[in-house]
């Protein structure tokens, strides 16, 4: 059965309807299968702009058109649509996951490297952007390699105490890396059965995996996939706040929850159907009237009648002034994506004292701090007046010093039960009034400011806000106060 269908592709593709789409003799022999191998990925990517555009034609728009920034291209790339082959095939001798398929050297992960081959500047943007680091920030830190562990460490009662074990490489991958990105190993090669007999590919350690930081096995850090869905690669999607939900929203990191009960998150739920999704470049007032997460962080906007505003960044950090996600405290935005080179005067690989200054080598100075400052609110000044846009930053500046002062009280009280042998810091992640600490910095300050900046005031206010805030920290003072017998 499913053999006469592979027939059936085989002739269509024959028919002439691959010469008028311009596939590649390659593509053609991957859909000979494909057709009916895996029918909903071939599905995708017909609706995708991949398999109806060559890059010749591509590269001939007009600058502010182009969804394609290479100025030169391979020969045998630049006249045929990008097809399968064109992807899974691009860089064999860098893919240690290549492997013989069919006649071809075919890879599953494809890697930035290999979009970039089309793709530069939003590839090289990525490489500057925290995201691109996420695996590394995260498990090259030993502070918080520690919260990790104590988060994911299976605990049990043994000899009157309360272990907990180092957690398995399983557990990690879907728990933290599942947001952050995998390393993605090769293993050997395996044969396995086939719907069309039996064939020969690598085992992936890590993988399925679309972390924004993957490590690929061609070296290469995160995963375009993590945002443009394949196989439809669609800038609809990239758009869409559901894209960013997927890893934005828990109580550490709220920005999808407040962004659904901003005023901006009501107009896209109310009229987002009417508008333009697939515009390049994107018209503002004329194609969207109210912003998403892509609006404010990455996309290109221009006038409606076609003039520059914003340019585009796949980096993101060149419109964030601050670091506003507290470890432990917020500040001024880092200098580096990667966040693992920083030592506080505790030789912490923090980028701020114990007690809030910002270590100055790790942190940009005031002059960068205003020009994204300025960046940022250039984007807003598309729709709003500047005393508007100035008022909303008054008060994010003073939401960022009120949570940093109340950071540093609680981290005062850990310090005293430290200092008092009621705690031992250790692991400063596992008891209960450090518990209570993690707690006040990492979801109700980090809310009460994601609440604060992108203007969804429930989550700065009784949904893990300042009711929160205030209610830990005189439960933390209760626990020292109670414990120290008073
Ligand atoms: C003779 C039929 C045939 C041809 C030709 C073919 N494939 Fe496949 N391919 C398969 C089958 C069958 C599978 C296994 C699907 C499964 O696991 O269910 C597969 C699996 C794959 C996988 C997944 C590998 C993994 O890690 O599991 C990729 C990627 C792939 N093919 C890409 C291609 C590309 C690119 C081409 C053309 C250069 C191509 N295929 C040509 C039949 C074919
Ligand atoms: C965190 C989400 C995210 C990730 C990861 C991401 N992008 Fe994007 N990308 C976007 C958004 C949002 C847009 C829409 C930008 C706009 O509206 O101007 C976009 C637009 C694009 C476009 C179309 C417009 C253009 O820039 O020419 C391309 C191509 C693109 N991205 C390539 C990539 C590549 C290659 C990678 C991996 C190196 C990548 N993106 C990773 C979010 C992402
Ligand atoms: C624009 C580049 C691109 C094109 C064109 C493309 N792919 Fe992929 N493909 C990817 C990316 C990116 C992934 C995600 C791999 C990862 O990082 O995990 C992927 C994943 C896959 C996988 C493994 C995913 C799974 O769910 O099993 C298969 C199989 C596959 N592609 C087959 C195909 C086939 C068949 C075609 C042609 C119809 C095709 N691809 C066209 C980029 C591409
Ligand atoms: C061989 C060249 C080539 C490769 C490799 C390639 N692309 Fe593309 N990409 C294109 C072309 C051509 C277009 C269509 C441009 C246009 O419509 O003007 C495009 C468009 C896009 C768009 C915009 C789609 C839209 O709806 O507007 C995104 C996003 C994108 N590619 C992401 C990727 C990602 C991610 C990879 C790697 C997994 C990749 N591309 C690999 C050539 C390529
Ligand atoms: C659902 C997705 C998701 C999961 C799961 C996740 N994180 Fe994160 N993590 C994020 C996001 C999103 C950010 C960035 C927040 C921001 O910039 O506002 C982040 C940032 C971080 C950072 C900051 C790193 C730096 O130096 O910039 C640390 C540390 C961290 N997470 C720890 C963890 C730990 C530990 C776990 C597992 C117990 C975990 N995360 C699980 C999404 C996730
Ligand atoms: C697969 C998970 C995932 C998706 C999807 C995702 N992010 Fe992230 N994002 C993260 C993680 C993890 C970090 C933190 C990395 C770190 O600190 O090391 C992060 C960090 C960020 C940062 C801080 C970047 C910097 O350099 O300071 C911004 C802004 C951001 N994400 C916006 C977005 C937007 C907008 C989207 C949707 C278009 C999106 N993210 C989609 C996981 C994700
Ligand atoms: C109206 C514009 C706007 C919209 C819409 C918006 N943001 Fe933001 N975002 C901001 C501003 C302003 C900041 C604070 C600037 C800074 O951190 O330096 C911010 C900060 C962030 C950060 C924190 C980075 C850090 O410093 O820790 C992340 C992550 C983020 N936004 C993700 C998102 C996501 C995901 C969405 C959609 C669900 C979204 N944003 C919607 C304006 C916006
Ligand atoms: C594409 C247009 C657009 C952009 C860009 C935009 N906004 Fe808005 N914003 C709106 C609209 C429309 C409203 C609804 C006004 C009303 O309440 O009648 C709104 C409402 C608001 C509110 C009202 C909150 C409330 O519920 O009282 C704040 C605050 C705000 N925006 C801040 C910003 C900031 C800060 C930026 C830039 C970081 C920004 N906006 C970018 C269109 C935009």
């Amino acid at each position: 059965m499913r053999r006469s269908s592979i027939f059936l592709g085989a002739l269509l593709l024959a028919s002439g309807w691959a010469r008028a789409h311009e596939l590649s003799e390659a593509t053609q022999t991957c859909l000979s299968c494909h057709v009916s191998v895996l029918p909903g990925i071939h599905g995708d990517w017909l609706k995708s702009k991949h398999s109806r555009t060559r890059p010749s034609e591509a590269m001939g728009k007009g600058e502010l058109e182009r969804r394609f920034s290479a100025n030169s291209i391979p020969e045998e790339l630049a006249h045929v649509v990008v097809g399968c082959a064109e992807c899974h095939t691009l860089n064999p001798e860098s893919h240690p996951d290549t492997f013989e398929h069919n006649g071809f050297k075919v890879h599953t992960l494809v890697s930035p490297r290999d979009c970039s081959v089309c793709h530069p500047v939003e590839a090289s943007q990525f490489e500057q952007n925290l995201m691109s680091r996420a695996h590394g920030n995260l498990m090259g830190n030993p502070l918080y390699a520690a919260l990790a562990n104590s988060i994911n460490g299976p605990q049990a009662v043994k000899d009157g105490a309360l272990l907990q074990r180092e957690p398995e490489e399983l557990t990690q991958s879907d728990s933290c890396l599942a947001c952050h990105g995998t390393k993605v190993q090769v293993g050997p090669r395996m044969t396995r059965e086939t719907s069309i007999g039996s064939m020969e590919f690598p085992a992936l350690r890590g993988w399925p995996n679309q972390g924004v930081g993957r490590i690929n096995p061609d070296g290469t850090r995160g995963s375009c996939a993590a945002c443009h869905t394949r196989h439809a690669f669609s800038i609809e999607v990239a758009r869409k706040p559901e894209t960013c939900s997927q890893c934005h929203k828990g109580p550490d990191v709220p920005a999808y929850a407040v962004y659904q009960v901003s005023k901006h998150g009501n107009l896209y739920n109310s009229i987002g159907n009417f508008w333009k999704w697939d515009e390049v470049p994107w018209r503002v007032g004329k194609d969207f009237q109210a912003p998403t997460c892509a609006t404010c962080h990455v996309s290109l906007i221009v006038d409606p009648d076609g003039n520059p505003l914003t340019p585009r960044s796949h980096a993101m950090a060149d419109r964030l002034p601050w670091r506003l996600f507290g470890l432990i405290y917020s500040h001024p935005h880092p200098r580096s994506p990667d966040t693992t080179g920083f030592r506080n005067s505790a030789g912490l690989a923090l980028p701020t004292e114990l007690t809030g200054e910002p270590v100055e080598t790790a942190v940009i100075g005031p002059e960068e701090l205003g020009k994204r400052l300025s960046a940022m609110e250039g984007v807003c000044s598309s729709c709003h007046s500047s005393p508007w846009v100035q008022g909303h930053f008054e008060k994010l500046k003073k939401t960022i010093s009120d949570t940093n002062a109340s950071t540093l009280e609680a981290t005062r009280l850990v310090l005293r039960a430290w200092e008092k042998g009621l705690a031992k810091k250790e692991n400063p992640f596992d008891e209960g009034i450090e518990r209570m600490w993690v707690e006040q910095w990492l979801f109700f300050s980090n809310s009460t400011r994601f609440a604060s900046a992108m203007a969804g005031a429930d989550y700065g206010v009784f949904a893990h806000g300042r009711w929160d805030l205030t209610k830990n920290l005189r439960k933390m003072w209760e626990w020292l106060e109670e414990r120290e017998g008073k």
